[in-house]
């Protein structure tokens, strides 16, 4: 275990689910400062890509009807190739292993992994030979109901819960393109040999932005806020361009407007929880690593121990999505749009001759002549067919005529593309963690610091009394009370010497320590001590709360609050 993931663990950040009946790979418990920092990322992403956005969030089931993924085709598509060792059972994924075993990347079908075993004489690491490769679905199947029950899988994107409640979205927005739906929730996948701790989870938590277009309109109107910063990236090709995203559109390396806005608001997202940038790159999709439903995919990547790793990948899903479940629900799934102005149209449109349908159909007539007014026809047709009570009825020309006529058209029916920020918070909490997961030397002493921005910090605050007795404990208790009681999270601590309660704090990434010392009864008045430069200065107590209020939410200097105390 690695020295951070130590004292994550130690601390409380994350552990190992399961833990008393030997742990599952693939799943992870937050502990009480993991959970708070998953909590607070997801709230600044919700200032990012809901607040922010022209968007709602809903919250939709986890388990999900199989139509649902048989529409969507993660049933057919949502697979990995695995590889099975005939002697012990053990069972990888194919291009995982090729990778860890032979160096090579590959594209993982059945036959490529099939060439690789025969030509390297790939074997399992016990010496095993490997069966035959088989796809493996990555969904978490299970029975809904009793009995034979129905079907059912446990999702594995929280997107489909949005598609198939487009209708209901689309009159929420009163039919107006664009909007965006967002959900944040569990996902679930089951990985075939997950073994990269918190990076490959069976169990997630996503955070995904649904955003619905008119497909010739793939623009943002808040372009301009990124047009000028400047990205590190990497083409399908390889090839790498550090450009502003401005350039990145005008140059063809980004296909559109919109997929540009939403790398510069990913980008801005990151930065903001405390990703280091000199860490971030954003890599598009090689044609053949593309999901089936998107055209084209960024991803966000950043640099780990674990080498780079997707975080977020930012995909165009087309219309893909909302077609899939328009055929398989018979559901209409399109938007109105009004077109600026009417245009005028010639039709041609059938007229039914009564005279001679009457004493032919007889009690159908009527019928047959509604549904022949409802025809349109490209041509001059001798016959069309009508449906009447479920029977197809041949009605030849004699019994219609074909008329020509000018009509306005005030508007079209279209499929919105989806343009689709998404999100692991799971890797996005780690990352944080590691890229700001230091060491330095504090009074000759080797120190560890999470330098956490302090805005996601989970215990922002602790209140500590210089001596462990009376009349230190109450004071600072009091304290503790009053900054609880003005909703900042407070922790309280008498245990151990001073300076050794300091570094346990700065090792969880507690940005600020206030202590109650002997000039407290004084002139109450207590210190803050910052947790990267470790200054401290003096405050009133009575100012403690605006100032710290003042602090968390900024990356103000503590000096612009008091005189130093000490440094
Ligand atoms: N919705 C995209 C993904 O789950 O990868």
């Amino acid at each position: 275990m690695s020295e951070l993931m130590e004292m994550l663990t130690r601390r409380g950040y994350f552990w190992q689910s399961f833990e008393i009946y030997g742990g599952m790979a693939g799943f992870v418990d937050y502990g009480p400062l993991g959970n708070a920092l998953r909590r607070k990322i997801e709230d600044i992403w919700r200032k990012h890509f809901v607040i922010r956005e022209r968007a709602v969030e809903i919250d939709t089931p986890t388990v999900c009807v199989e139509e649902v993924f048989i529409a969507s085709g993660h049933v057919s598509c949502f697979t990995d190739v695995a590889i099975e060792c005939e002697s012990c059972g053990r069972v990888f994924r194919a291009d995982h292993y090729i990778k860890e075993v032979l160096g090579i990347e590959i594209e993982p079908t059945i036959e490529t992994v099939k060439e690789i075993i025969d030509e390297y004489d790939l074997k399992c690491v016990c010496g095993g030979r490997f069966r035959e490769p088989f796809l493996f679905n990555l969904m978490f199947s299970t029975k809904i109901g009793p009995g034979k029950g129905k079907m059912g899988y446990l999702r594995p994107e929280t997107a489909q819960g949005i598609f198939i409640d487009f209708r209901r979205l689309l009159e929420y927005f009163r039919h107006k393109l664009p909007f965006g739906v967002a959900q944040i929730g569990r996902a679930y996948r089951n990985e075939i040999s997950p073994r990269q701790g918190v990076v490959r989870l069976r169990e997630f938590n996503q955070a995904e932005l649904e955003y619905f277009v008119h497909p010739k309109e793939k623009r943002h109107e808040n372009f301009e806020r990124y047009a000028n910063v400047k990205v590190k990236l990497l083409d399908k090709n390889d090839k790498p361009h550090e450009v502003t995203l401005r350039e990145a559109v005008e140059r063809g390396i980004i296909c559109h407007e919109l997929m540009a806005y939403f790398i510069g608001k990913t980008r801005e997202f990151l930065l903001e929880v405390g990703v280091d940038e000199s860490k971030l790159r954003f890599r598009q999709h090689k044609d053949d690593e593309r999901a089936h439903y998107a055209i084209d995919c960024w991803d966000a990547e950043v640099l780990t121990s674990y080498g780079w790793i997707e975080i977020v990948g930012i995909a165009d899903r087309t219309d893909y999505d909302l077609k899939k479940h328009m055929e398989h629900s018979g559901e209409d799934l399109r938007v109105f749009v009004q077109f600026e102005r009417p245009i005028r149209v010639k039709k041609r449109k059938i007229v039914p001759n009564m005279k001679k349908l009457g004493p032919i159909y007889r009690a159908k007539a009527k019928e047959i002549a509604k549904k022949l007014e409802e025809l349109e026809v490209d041509d001059y047709v001798d016959s069309v067919t009508v449906e009447v009570d479920g029977e197809k009825i041949e009605i030849s020309r004699e019994f219609f005529e074909i008329e020509e006529v000018e009509e306005e058209i005030h508007g079209e029916k279209i499929v919105p593309h989806v343009i689709e920020p998404s999100f692991g918070l799971d890797r996005i909490t780690f990352t944080v963690l590691e890229h700001n997961f230091d060491k330095d030397v504090v009074e000759g002493e080797e120190r560890r610091v999470l330098r956490l921005k302090r805005w996601i910090a989970p215990i922002p605050v602790a209140v500590l009394p210089l001596l462990s007795r009376e009349p230190f404990i109450s004071k600072a208790k009091e304290i503790v009370e009053m900054l609880r009681n003005e909703g900042i999270y407070t922790e309280y601590d008498d245990s151990g010497s001073i300076g050794r309660r300091y570094r346990r704090f700065d090792e969880i990434g507690t940005p600020f320590c206030i202590t109650v010392d002997h000039q407290t009864f004084e002139d109450s008045t207590v210190t803050i001590r910052d947790r990267d430069t470790t200054k401290q200065v003096r405050v009133k107590i009575e100012e403690l709360p605006n100032v710290l209020k003042e602090l968390l939410s900024s990356e103000r200097d503590i000096e612009e609050f008091g005189e130093i105390f000490r440094s």
